[in-house]
Parts: C-alpha cells; structure tokens; sequence
C-alpha cells in the first residue's frame, strides 16, 4: 500500500480524510512532514472530545455545594499558622535548595496587540524593563536572600519558543545561571470545524494547531525532563506563575511556609474578589475537596450571593500563583485522567477543501485546552492563601483603551500600579517624590520596603525625587 493509502485507512474510521486533500500536489518532503504531523495525533480522542463537546459539568449543582476554602486569611487571628513560623519555614526551604520556579508563557500578546512572546512586553514604568527581565530579577533577588541560587523554568509554545530562547541568549539571561534556566515547550491540540469535528487545515501541508493550554504544562513538563532533573536537584516544589503579571512576589517566603507547615501538596494565592462580576477564577471547596469555577462559568445567581456580614460567599479569587510539589506533579503524570480538556469556541482561519483560504467572522472551530488548575481536586491538604491584590497583582491582559479594558488590565494601569507602590515604599522610608513623577525599583536593588530602607540609609537614593526614576 503506497503512503496515501495507508494514511487514508488510518483517516478515514475519525472521518478526516479530507486532510489528504491536497496531498497530491506536494513535494515530498511536504509529505513526509505532514504525515509525521498526522501520526502525531490522537484522532480517536479528538472524536471522543468531539462527540462529548456539549456534556458541560453541571456547574449549578457543584456551586451548590460549594463551601468556602481553608483559608490562611489576611485580617484574621485565628490563623493555624503564625505569620512567623511561616517566613521561617520558607526560609528554610529556600536557603536548602528546596524551591525552584516556573512561569507559564505560552501565550502570545495577542490581546495586547503585540506580536511576540509577552514576556517580552516592556512593562517597567520607566526602565520598559520586560515582563521577563523583571520576574528574573525577582527570582535572584530572592535567591540572594537565602545565599541560594533559584532555578526557574520557562514553559513556552511552538510559536513563542525560539523568540523566547533567543531573547534570554541576547540579554545573557539578565544574569541568572545558564545551569539556573529551563526552558521546555508545550504542546498543541489540532483545532476542528464546530460544525462538524473535521480537523482544520492552516496549510495544504499543515495542520491547525494550537497550544494546549497552561494545563499543558504537566505532560511537557514531564517529556521535556524538566520535572526530573529538578528532583535530582533537591528541589521538593515549584512556585508557578503567569508571565502577564509583574506584581508577582516570587517564592514569597511566608506563602512558602504556610504550604510547607500544612503539608499541602498545592497550595494557591486569592486575592478577596471586589465585584461579583471579577474577571477570575473563584476557589471553592466541594466535598472535601478545592475546584476553581472560572468567572465565565459562574452563574450570577451564586456569584453576587453575600454572606450575614455582606462580604462575598465565593470570595476567593484566584490569581494564578501555586505552589505544588513535585512528587505531586510525578503522580499527576502518571494519571491520565488528572486534566481534562476544556472547549474554547474560536475564530480560526483556514484553507477548505479546494485550497481556498477561509477568514471566518463567526466562532467556526473548536480548541482544547487542559488548565493546571483542574489539578487542584486531587491535591492532598489543598490550601489558599489570601494576599493583597493592589501588591500583588497587576494582570497585564489588553492594550490601552481595548473596549474590554478593566482598570487594572492595561499597560498604562499596570505601569501606574507599579509605579504607585515603588513610590509608596520610598514615602515610608521618608523620600520625597513630586507629583507625576514615576519611578521604578529594579528587584536586585530592593526587593521589599525594608530592603529599600537600608538603601537609603546607605545613601543610595536621593532625599527629593523630581524625575522619573529607575533604581
Ligand atoms: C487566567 C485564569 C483565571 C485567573 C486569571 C488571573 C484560565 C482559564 N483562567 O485567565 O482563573 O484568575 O488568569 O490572571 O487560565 N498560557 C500558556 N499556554 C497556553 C495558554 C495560556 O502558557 O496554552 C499562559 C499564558 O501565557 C498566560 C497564562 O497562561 O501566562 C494565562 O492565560 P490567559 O489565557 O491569559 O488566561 P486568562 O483568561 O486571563
């Protein structure tokens, strides 16, 4: 049986044989890159994923038995755990070499309008200082408190990984360890027709691919041999992130050790919601166990419902920031029902049958992501931590002035929100800032308000700042 032959047979039970339909037109070596593309899928899953598309999990009947999540709260005296046992306890674990970091940055700044990886997006109120530069500095910063380098991994997509790759070479890591840096891509789902599952074509040669969603991170994590290399370095957990928000505080100690001292085996920051209508997941307990129900999912009915002393009942916003052991991470790989797929409904251009390229205006196809997440349930002494959203996070999602702009979403706000708290930290120490003026502290010069008040004390920031500032 020649090469068409064979892939037709292989096709043709998932009705996806129009995939070939330009194969006689190409070269040879087109074909055999495409037919390694077509191996390469799971066509039975993909029909599975398919026919269950519509099976949506009864949000309603789990909110209904939502319960609010153990908490370490910020107002509160009843806390199992001191604030001090806390610090001590991540100290520990970091000056032990216990601790690496991961950032999830697949993504493309699409929304943002800025065509490459977003961590390249400059962010720095006056330095235009990188998403990327600043969460190194971060991570070294931290590293130097403990006298103990961080490892940090980077976890890209097929269409942000060698721009990523490059630009870390250019800038010399911004100075962290060749040794300290992994960088592991994710991998893709094929997209398909809403109408009727048939895989969509981007090329006569080439599949519609696309990341697989952050939740992706688990299985690339694992192929790519990050996870194991990590554990024969020592490190026990991972402190993970999002690449889009530069509020971030890296392998924050007193987050650490509530972890630690819980034994949990993922533990997550929340910030209190604001608004019922807050664009984040809400963390729930449901049976024992921790869910995130995105904002999207959420009926209005449950997320505006209050509580006797009128705060939210789902108040726990989730930031995206984890911590989860790596032995827990080992065990999730081995499980291959931990992630499920969800469906995003999108736009996705395409070639039809005669080879005619297809702009839709209209949602046409169906993505599937997995979300790290929906790890959560099957995390033993799950646990959530609560810490000030205005310190804590400043999500970078759309360009200035989009119509779907939040107060804290777009490059000028997020600019002003650094900018504010930098010059909240020097007041404290008694520095004079005049208005309108914007300043920036790199993290390797002080990466606390007790750390910038020795610089001051050493003379290293002047009494009056009248300009815009980088330190
Ligand atoms: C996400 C969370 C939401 C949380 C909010 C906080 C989901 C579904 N929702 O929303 O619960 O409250 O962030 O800001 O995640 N990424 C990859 N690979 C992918 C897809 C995404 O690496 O295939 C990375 C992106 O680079 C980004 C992050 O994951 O760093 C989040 O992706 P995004 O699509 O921006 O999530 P949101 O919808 O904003």
């Amino acid at each position: 049986m020649n090469q068409k032959h064979s892939l037709l047979s292989r096709l043709a039970p998932f009705g996806q044989k129009h995939l070939l339909a330009h194969w006689d037109a190409l070269a040879d070596s087109q074909r055999q890159e495409f037919a390694a593309q077509i191996d390469g899928i799971n066509f039975a899953q993909l029909a599975t994923l398919y026919t269950n598309r519509d099976h949506l999990i009864d949000v309603v009947a789990m909110v209904e038995r939502a319960q609010e999540p153990p908490a370490y709260r910020l107002d509160s005296d009843a806390n199992a755990i001191s604030r001090s046992d806390a610090i001590q306890a991540g100290r520990d674990a970091l000056a032990a070499g216990k601790v690496a970091v991961l950032v999830v940055a697949g993504g493309q700044g699409t929304r943002l309008g800025f065509d490459h990886p977003k961590g390249m997006f400059p962010i720095g109120p006056v330095g235009n200082t990188t998403l990327f530069q600043m969460h190194i500095e971060k991570t070294i910063a931290r590293g130097r408190q403990c006298n103990r380098s961080i490892p940090f991994c980077v976890m890209t997509s097929p269409t942000t990984h060698d721009e990523t790759v490059g630009f870390f070479a250019k800038h010399k890591r911004f100075g962290l360890a060749e040794s300290d840096l992994l960088i592991f891509c994710q991998g893709t789902m094929p997209s398909v027709s809403l109408a009727d599952g048939k895989v969509l074509l981007a090329a006569p040669d080439q599949i519609a691919m696309s990341p697989d969603g952050h939740g992706g991170m688990l299985a690339a994590f694992q192929l790519s041999g990050c996870l194991d290399q990590l554990r024969e370095r020592g490190i026990e957990m991972l402190f993970y992130f999002q690449v889009d928000n530069p509020l971030v505080d890296i392998a924050n100690e007193e987050f650490l050790g509530y972890h630690i001292l819980s034994r949990s085996e993922l533990t997550s920051q929340v910030v209190r919601k604001q608004t019922p209508q807050d664009r984040v997941g809400n963390i729930v307990s449901i049976d024992g166990r921790l869910h995130v129900i995105e904002y999207s999912d959420l009926p209005d009915e449950f997320a505006t419902r209050r509580k006797p002393d009128s705060t939210l009942a789902i108040w726990a916003g989730s930031i995206a920031v984890h911590i989860m052991e790596l032995d827990f991470l080992k065990r999730q790989t081995e499980n291959k029902s931990s992630l499920p797929f969800h469906i995003a409904k999108k736009k996705v251009p395409y070639i039809d049958t005669n080879g005619n390229p297809v702009a839709p205006q209209e949602p046409n196809a169906i993505k599937f992501e997995r979300f790290i997440f929906d790890l959560l349930p099957a995390a033993d002494n799950a646990i959530v931590v609560e810490v000030d959203s205005r310190y804590h996070f400043a999500p970078l999602k759309n360009a200035n002035g989009s119509p779907t702009d939040s107060p804290a979403d777009s490059p000028e706000s997020v600019r002003k929100q650094l900018s504010d708290i930098s010059i909240e930290w020097l007041t404290l120490t008694g520095v004079r800032v005049a208005p309108n003026v914007r300043v920036e502290i790199s993290p390797l010069f002080a990466n606390t308000p007790e750390a910038l008040a020795e610089r001051v004390n050493q003379g290293l920031v002047p009494r009056d700042i009248d300009r815009n500032t980088r330190f």
